[in-house]
């Protein structure tokens, strides 16, 4: 069984769909190892724990969650959740996340080796959005030589130009 779903429990457990081979480094369960930055010009730098699942069914795209905590009382923060999206025979990426922040962005870009590099391509947010609203976002993920994941997520918002709000490495679980 490959999805903890009454439909799909006797369905043998899918092959990696070929399309997505290229971003096939991303794929598993990955716990912050150490915790993560976080920065931005108008707050006071924190940390922060998060759990990230990248998973398949076979379809061609893969599909995630990054599930943040705080690192003393491990209360939930950030949680995002999407699809990530490869256009066939390319290596053009296509990353889509509804954010519990009331946030959903599109972003796309580029996967080369085992880096992906993309910027936001549209962000939409519900109406009552708290304040200051991010107008870009870009990140990068990458698989280092230990094995371990990297992301770095920047953002501008409405105050501040283009600066590093995360930087987080990742340990397979
Ligand atoms: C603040 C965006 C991910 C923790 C903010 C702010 C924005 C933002 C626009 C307000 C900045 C300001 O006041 O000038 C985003 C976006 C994310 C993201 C677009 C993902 C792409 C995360 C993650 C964490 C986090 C993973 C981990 C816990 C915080 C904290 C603050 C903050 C603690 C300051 C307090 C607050 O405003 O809630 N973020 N964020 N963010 N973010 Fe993020």
């Amino acid at each position: 069984p490959y999805l903890n779903s009454p439909i799909s429990q006797d369905c043998e457990t899918p092959q990696l769909n070929p399309v997505m081979e290229p971003l096939s480094w991303m794929l598993g369960t990955w716990l912050s190892d150490p915790p993560g930055d976080g920065t931005f010009p108008t707050m006071k730098p924190f940390q922060y724990l998060e759990e990230v699942h990248i998973s398949h069914v076979g379809q061609p795209m893969l599909n995630f969650s990054f599930n943040a905590f705080h690192p003393d009382t491990r209360k939930p923060m950030h949680r995002e959740c999407g699809f990530i999206r490869l256009k066939p025979d390319t290596n053009k990426v296509a990353f889509i996340s509804a954010q519990n922040t009331g946030l959903v962005e599109v972003e796309e870009g580029e996967v080369n080796g085992q880096e992906l590099s993309i910027a936001s391509h549209s962000i939409a947010r519900i109406s009552f959005a708290k304040k200051p609203h991010v107008e870009q976002i870009t990140r990068k993920f990458r698989l280092n030589s230990d094995g371990k994941l990297e992301q770095t997520v920047s953002m501008a918002t409405t105050t501040q130009p283009m600066t590093q709000h995360l930087h987080i490495t990742y340990k397979k679980v």
